[in-house]
């Protein structure tokens, strides 16, 4: 008999009924370090204060209004993003496919608008994830995504991760954008060398396409900077962002410059929920926590300390581990034995990691974890790895 919940999932048997910053409490009492952070979204941690106070202080005021009506805390937030990155404008979502959807729309209706409707071709990168929409599995394209659910939606095409020659033989007069995660996640933490963000960039000026980046699980400070591509300084025209921003609420948006949101006119598009203002006075809550000055430099000295730490533990066990490999506090972990055994033999010395691609153990933790608490990490993944190396040798 199918579950009443939709099986979709294939779920750990854990039940977490409550967090504290950065641990996650079981229904049986035990105390899980959380080295996942709902994949890259509870920046702050579990149950932070001041998100807590911003949630319920928006709760006793206002819930829901419709986007028919000027939303105070959307402006707010709306304002804070675009003084703070490429951006000049921002249309709020739920989620990061909502997000995709969006950015997908949107560089096709600017080729539309332009006088180019035939400009519909999007290029992507092989290991990609956009989500699960119609769009967002067509954006990435891979057979474990799309399998089943066709017809596609047409238009999109994808290259050899970081492959940016392969990219620019694609580029015909029927393109309307590349679209890139400056680091993939769900692909198995594979950041793009500076070099090739940047050379996308130039690529996509020199063709006057658009440039789409995909930071819903690398932005919001998540590998040091707000934004993953800020360190290579190369910008995006569009830009998809979700997870971090609402801090453990669903709350997504679009970023994009004036020239490319041109063609997103009144009644273009829209959503009940998105830019509500409960998302967003807790959107406005993180982006004031991770702006705040020392905030991204405390995140790059933690990684630093974590990175040598993991490093440490790859050398330690050379037959569950390969190697260490991310940008700030977005690391995996590439294994030898399979990454699903390590993140199942974690939950036994009550630490959470998660899968990725490419036999990866994902780590990303709250940016707010404590020194001690990454020291706890490691000693808590280095038993795992003993006991896996035991395993090995029976
Ligand atoms: C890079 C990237 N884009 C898009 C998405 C989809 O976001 P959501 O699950 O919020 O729809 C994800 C989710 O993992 C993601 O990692």
């Amino acid at each position: 008999m199918i579950p009443s919940v939709l099986p979709t999932y294939s779920r750990a048997p854990l039940t977490f009924v409550k967090g504290e910053g950065s641990w996650m409490i079981e229904a049986d009492g035990r105390r899980f370090l959380d080295l996942g952070a709902g994949i890259a979204v509870n920046v702050l941690g579990h149950a932070n204060p001041v998100l807590v106070d911003a949630l319920t202080e928006q709760a006793g005021k206002l819930w829901h209004v419709s986007n028919l009506y000027n939303i105070e805390q959307q402006q707010s937030l709306a304002d804070k993003l675009v003084a703070t990155t490429f951006a000049d404008t921002a249309f709020f979502t739920n989620s990061g496919t909502e997000a995709c959807e969006l950015a997908v729309k949107m560089a096709r209706k600017y080729w539309n608008d332009k006088g180019h409707p035939e400009r519909v071709e999007i290029i992507g990168f092989e290991g990609a994830f956009h989500g699960r929409s119609s769009a967002g599995i067509a954006a990435a394209g891979s057979n474990k995504l799309t399998n089943g659910f066709g017809p596609l939606l047409p238009g999109f095409a994808q290259v050899p991760w970081g492959d940016v020659d392969a990219a620019q033989a694609l580029i015909s007069d029927k393109t309307a954008a590349v679209i890139v995660e400056p680091v993939q996640g769900e692909g198995g933490i594979r950041p793009l060398a500076d070099s090739d963000l940047k050379a996308l960039r130039a690529m996509c000026d020199e063709a006057g396409i658009l440039l789409i980046f995909d930071e819903v699980q690398c932005g919001v400070g998540r590998t040091g900077r707000l934004f993953a591509h800020e360190w290579a300084g190369a910008y995006p025209d569009i830009m998809m962002v979700a997870k971090g921003i609402g801090g453990g609420f669903p709350l997504g948006v679009v970023l994009a410059t004036e020239d490319a949101a041109s063609g997103m006119t009144a009644g273009t598009h829209g959503s009940t929920y998105g830019g509500n203002p409960l998302a967003c006075a807790v959107g406005c809550a993180v982006m004031d926590a991770v702006t705040e000055p020392s905030f991204l430099d405390d995140v790059n000295r933690r990684a630093g300390l974590f990175r040598q730490k993991l490093e440490g533990l790859v050398a330690a066990h050379p037959d569950v581990f390969e190697s260490v490999r991310g940008s700030g506090l977005m690391l995996g972990l590439k294994c030898h034995v399979a990454c699903g055994d390590v993140v199942s033999a974690g939950y036994e010395n009550e630490v959470v990691t998660v899968p990725a691609a490419d036999n990866v153990v994902r780590l990303l933790p709250p940016l707010n974890i404590t020194d001690k608490e990454l020291s706890e990490a490691v000693s808590r993944l280095d038993a795992t790895a003993s006991q896996m190396s035991a395993s090995l040798k029976d």
